[in-house]
């Protein structure tokens, strides 16, 4: 009995909510492979690697941002946005790395930081020269540092106050980031119609989206902390009409990483939608909670509150980026709590949060890889992979801030890991050589000659999500469980959706996954009564499990941090 069997869907390309059942994955231009031997990563490089994307099962490509930059701060701080850094490439280069992109089926998501500049920006130099000219109101200026006490600093490693002195327009600039990147002012209309200069200028280049980098924080007020304030949503919803007419099908993503009830603001509402997507960051951190916990209490509670969000909208789920894991929206406990199982050397941690790559916090268990990719791939909204993490790459404490984690894709045991062609030494960052994730053997090359490796296990993975459409459109029901260690949720997908007007000639489908954190092998017995007599097979091999009895209750017995998706018909 097959239920991976092809289902006949409409291509990607021709659903206007094709975000919602895609499977993304993050990759730095810098760090994937580099063409010309310069020692960094570049669009050449990426686009001789689509291939490789197309077969891991990638729909979309996020790219950070590949602007003109002095790249203090990875890329985002931008000095241009309309040119490309030249280590990086050419527009014409973009242009063809979209057109390669869009014959395999596959979108381009950029990302777009519009809070902030770099200081190198044509606009900050005028402005700060310039008070009465034409960017003379592009920034926040002010005489005193002291305005707005209530709103945090951000990165605490580096900053200490969100003012910074400019000795040439002897006034301050407010930065939510470095001090290198002043803030632009969006009470000024003419940044608002820049701004949507830059974005038009992308998408008629081809782009299939944005990422919109650190969006809650482009209004600052007396009354409010700066993050999420009414203007910035009434920004948003003026964005997204402009691109709902002008770009239908493109997607607008936010980086809002807020408490959950405030992330979900970010989709909007039915009538006045804000964004497509939101990055779920309320359960990320929760996930990597229960790992050591061995309890699944707070995945319950975050799952049971982010669920009410307009039709149309997604979430985008994800275990690790290019930034740290971030432990700004948990509490004071609970941050200690992650410090002690995942931090435990002062070198992991940045800012609030902890600057390792996925494989080694997870110490490079099999089982722990395998269980939370099955989370990223069943819960509720499209999954966001990082360059890398789907061969376990390891990471390097020892370099300054998130650039740990940011090191060179390893693709072969050969020379700079196959990276690139360059003296070694020239590399805009070494490859990891650590004992357990060395390049030599944590490689694509090795990982593709080993059948059971974690490459092909992702592969499989992504493959079997993708013909399930309820993964990307169901909904979610958590149920009770008698085990404080053992998940469950069920997907439901009525079938035949209608969104966006595009009709799927499909199935219900309804997916019970069940997911255990404890440490041993444990029983639990599920509890849900509108499933009373559903028979179960796994998604995976077939296999058939006990049925719900009649009153809709199922014991199950589960391996050491081990999971199910099983189909429930
Ligand atoms: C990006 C970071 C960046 C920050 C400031 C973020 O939200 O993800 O990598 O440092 O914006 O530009």
């Amino acid at each position: 009995m097959s239920f991976t069997a092809p289902i006949q869907l409409p291509g990607l390309s021709l659903d206007p909510q094709w975000y919602r059942r895609a499977v993304f994955y993050e990759v730095m231009v810098r760090s994937f492979v580099d063409s010309n031997g310069d020692g960094t990563g570049d669009l050449g490089g990426l686009i001789s690697k689509l291939d490789y994307l197309q077969w891991l099962g990638v729909d979309a490509l996020w790219v950070p941002p590949i602007f003109t930059s002095p790249l203090r701060d990875g890329g985002y701080d931008v000095a241009d946005y309309r040119s490309i850094l030249p280590e990086f490439g050419t527009l014409d280069e973009f242009r063809e790395l979209v057109t390669k992109a869009h014959e395999r089926n596959m979108r381009v998501v950029i990302d777009l930081p519009l809070n902030h500049t770099s200081d190198q920006h044509e606009w900050f130099q005028q402005s700060r020269q310039d008070p009465e000219g034409p960017y003379g109101d592009f920034y926040v200026w002010s005489d005193t540092d002291e305005k707005w006490p209530d709103i945090r600093i951000i990165f605490t490693d580096t900053e200490d106050s969100n003012w910074a002195f400019d000795p040439v327009r002897r006034q301050f600039f407010f930065h939510r980031f470095f001090s290198h990147q002043p803030d632009l002012n969006f009470e000024n209309p003419a940044v608002h119609e820049a701004v949507f200069d830059v974005v038009r200028f992308w998408l008629d280049l081809g782009v299939d989206g944005f990422r919109l980098d650190a969006i809650p924080y482009l209004y600052e007020s007396d009354e409010g902390n700066g993050e999420g304030e009414p203007p910035t949503h009434e920004f948003i919803k003026a964005l997204r009409a402009m691109v709902d007419k002008s770009y239908p099908g493109r997607v607008m993503i936010a980086e809002a990483n807020q408490w959950p009830r405030e992330v979900a603001a970010f989709f909007g509402s039915e009538e006045e939608p804000e964004c497509h997507m939101a990055f779920d960051f309320p359960v990320m951190p929760r996930i990597f909670y229960a790992l050591r916990s061995q309890r699944a209490d707070e995945l319950v509670a975050v799952l049971s509150e982010t669920t009410d969000i307009p039709p149309g909208a997604g979430w985008g789920v994800f275990l690790r980026n290019h930034d740290e894991l971030t432990l700004e929206m948990v509490s004071e406990e609970y941050r200690q709590a992650m410090y002690g199982w995942y931090a435990y050397d002062p070198r992991m941690r940045a800012n609030v949060g902890i600057r390792r790559r996925l494989a080694p916090l997870l110490d490079n268990a099999r089982a722990e890889l395998e269980l939370t990719h099955a989370l990223l791939f069943s819960l509720p909204g499209s999954p966001f992979l990082y360059y890398g993490d789907e061969i376990g790459m390891g990471d390097n404490i020892w370099l300054p801030d998130r650039d740990s984690s940011r090191t060179p894709m390893q693709w072969t045991p050969d020379r700079n890991a196959g990276f690139s062609a360059a003296d070694p030494g020239k590399l805009y960052l070494p490859v990891v050589q650590s004992l357990v994730f060395n390049y030599g053997h944590v490689n694509v090359e090795s990982q593709l000659a080993q059948s059971r490796s974690l490459l092909h296990w992702v592969r499989n993975v992504i493959h079997v999500r993708k013909a399930h459409l309820v993964f990307g459109l169901g909904d979610i029901e958590v149920l009770q469980t008698d085990n404080d260690s053992v998940l469950a949720f069920v997907r439901r997908y009525q079938g035949n959706d209608a969104h966006g007007g595009i009709h799927y000639n499909d199935q219900p489908e309804t997916v019970l996954c069940v997911f255990s954190f404890a440490h041993n092998p444990v029983a639990a017995t599920i509890t849900a009564p509108g499933m009373a007599g559903s028979r179960l097979y796994d998604l995976f091999g077939g296999g058939v499990f006990p049925s719900f009895d009649e009153n809709g209750s199922l014991t199950l017995t589960m391996g050491t941090q081990s999971f199910y998706w099983l189909h429930a018909g």
